[in-house]
């Protein structure tokens, strides 16, 4: 989906960096156009975030993330560009240009609205005196206070609450039938698909009501009735509660088996529980965990099924590379119960005392070799080896490794060479994939010398300077005799060739414009750049041919020193026949 650069400077000057960024971070300091705060994406005890009105980006001088209003909410909210955009528009109430590629769109975004209004309907309901036997409910679950952020309700009993409502509002038959709120009866007429319920509406990480969950108040059957899959809602792919649990700080994620039990959890402090919808875990709901966290922690059922189901999730989790707890709930049947009779503390204790999966898989990889044997043994070190190594802790690798090395018969020593061994290659592919990361995007114009792709200092210092007067006085710089190639740094070159495009044809380089062309780490690049201001609008073509010398000079030294290696290379390498 691409915006139009109107739109996203239209939304940007309606979101102004600093009102934004006041409303996840205190600005307690100021510094000429800048404010500073305690950085949100790194742990800090002095303030080195910075926020500057009047280029509109933010920058931290301590972990050096930055960019415009929009990279803010993507990383503050965890969304995608686009869904940061919309975050966006709703907050400043401006609607958003529909894709016209998506012949679906105008329907989806009519069933969203739909949701929303039926979650609305249904809410009121539960705070009305019809909702008595709802609200009766929730204070006997203990879950009062969570009626407002989960936005929980009440389908009233009746067949046609909700449809009088909702076609009262304008939406046809069909499009509550589509929404699954509605199905059609043997007299032809329609009828509400939840009734004497609480509602729990499943809200999706953009805020979208995209479902709804309904429980019964008695102990009738089916104890939940779940919204059908629809044009906007995939039970598979969702969670019930990510919308709250991303916004969590705890680095985990608690995966729960009951919405009550999700419900119950955040009421006690653990804001970051989340459920399957009525399903076990499928891998489209891990992968989604593995956005927002890289540790699941399972809490599901203390009977046999539950923990079944947690050892299917396990394997479904495993392949993301996710940390993963299992907790054991003593003498309760869910976590629920366990906190209405224990409290939230003990919950927290079995959290604390929970062993990783590290045991359950050392016995899950013994069991494929044949450790009578020394090929099984053999197989078995070297798996166990990478599992070993793949523990962040020094302490616990050195435990776990003496146990899976006496269970192999092999010397400790062996073994914990072999999890060194493990780790230094795993560190070294991690080194290998950051530098091509850092190269990625303009490998072409990387220049061949080594020691000029990392270390020309002096070079990518001019470098950044000439992108930081193009970006801040782009009038005064219609054209310059500097290409990207000349560049020492890919990165630069990339940006420095993308800039000076639009400033050729009178295109914005606001962080707005730039936000949609260029990924994050490419805007928190510039961000950094940006917040230098040494050099007024008065300096700026003394500095900039200041700089292209710089850039010159630096590139002829490098092709010199070229020159002479290839040189002596030949030099080699005719005296090798010759002898
Ligand atoms: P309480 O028994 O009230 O504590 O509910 P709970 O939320 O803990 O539910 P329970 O542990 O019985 O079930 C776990 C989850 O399985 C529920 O949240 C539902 O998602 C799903 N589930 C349970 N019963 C049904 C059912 O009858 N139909 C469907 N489709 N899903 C169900
Ligand atoms: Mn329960």
């Amino acid at each position: 989906m691409a915006f139009s650069e109107e739109f996203l400077e239209e939304l940007s000057r309606r979101n102004d960096i600093v009102d934004v960024v006041s409303a996840y971070v205190p600005l307690t300091k100021r510094s000429g156009s800048n404010q500073f705060g305690l950085c949100p994406f790194h742990g800090e005890k002095t303030p080195s975030f910075s926020v500057n009105t009047d280029k509109q980006i933010y920058h931290c001088f301590g972990c050096g993330k930055g960019g415009g209003v929009i990279n803010f909410i993507m990383e503050i909210e965890n969304l995608s560009f686009p869904d940061a955009v919309r975050f966006l528009a709703r907050r400043a109430g401006m609607a958003v240009p529909e894709d016209d590629h998506d012949p679906d769109r105008g329907k989806r975004a009519r069933m969203l609205e739909l949701n929303r209004e039926a979650a609305r309907y249904f809410h009121a309901q539960l705070m009305a005196p019809t909702g008595a036997p709802a609200q009766e409910y929730v204070r006997r679950r203990g879950i009062v206070s969570m009626v407002k952020p989960f936005g929980l309700g009440y389908a009233p009993e009746g067949w046609q609450n909700l449809t009088d409502a909702m076609t009262a509002k304008g939406y046809t038959r069909q499009e509550l039938i589509d929404a699954g709120l509605a199905r059609v009866g043997r007299n032809g007429g329609l009828y509400d698909y939840f009734r004497g319920r609480l509602m729990f509406p499943v809200i999706d990480v953009r805020g979208s009501v995209i479902g709804f969950s309904g429980r019964i108040l008695s102990d009738g059957e089916p104890k939940y009735l779940n919204s059908p899959d629809t044009l906007v809602y995939s039970k598979s792919r969702s969670l019930f509660a990510l919308n709250l649990a991303k916004k969590s700080k705890s680095g985990y994620i608690l995966l729960a088996e009951g919405n009550i039990d999700v419900v119950s959890l955040h009421q006690a402090g653990f804001d970051s529980a989340v459920a399957s919808l009525g399903t076990s875990l499928t891998p489209d709901q891990a992968r989604l965990m593995s956005r927002y966290t890289t540790e699941v922690i399972i809490a599901y059922d203390a009977d046999a099924a539950g923990q079944k189901a947690a050892q299917r999730a396990i394997g479904i989790l495993q392949p993301l590379d996710m940390k993963i707890k299992v907790l054991k709930i003593p003498g309760a049947k869910d976590p629920d119960e366990f906190i209405q009779q224990n409290g939230p503390t003990a919950f927290r204790e079995l959290i604390e005392r929970s062993g990783n999966q590290i045991e359950y898989r050392l016995e899950q990889t013994a069991a494929q070799f044949d450790l009578g044997t020394d090929e099984g043994r053999v197989g078995y070190l070297k798996a166990a080896g990478k599992l070993i190594a793949s523990l962040p802790g020094s302490v616990e690798r050195e435990i776990y490794g003496i146990r899976a090395a006496e269970k192999a018969g092999v010397s400790k020593d062996a073994f914990l060479g072999e999890v060194a061994r493990v780790r230094r290659q795993n560190a070294a592919a991690a080194r290998k994939q950051r530098d091509r990361e850092a190269t990625a995007p303009l490998r072409a114009a990387q220049p061949q010398s080594r020691e000029l792709r990392f270390e020309n200092v002096r070079s990518a210092m001019a470098e950044e300077g000439v992108l930081n007067l193009l970006c801040r006085f782009p009038e005064q710089f219609g054209s310059l005799p500097l290409a990207g190639a000349d560049f020492t740094s890919p990165a630069l070159g990339g940006l420095y060739e993308a800039v000076m495009a639009r400033v050729r044809q009178g295109r914005s380089v606001s962080m707005a414009a730039l936000s949609q062309q260029f990924s994050p780490e490419e805007l928190t690049l510039l961000a950094g750049i940006l917040q230098h201001d040494e050099i007024s609008a008065a300096a700026a073509q003394q500095a900039m041919g200041d700089y292209i010398d710089k850039i010159r000079a630096e590139r002829d030294k490098a092709a010199r020193a070229d020159d002479l290696r290839g040189y002596a290379e030949k030099l080699k390498q005719t005296k090798g026949y010759g002898s």
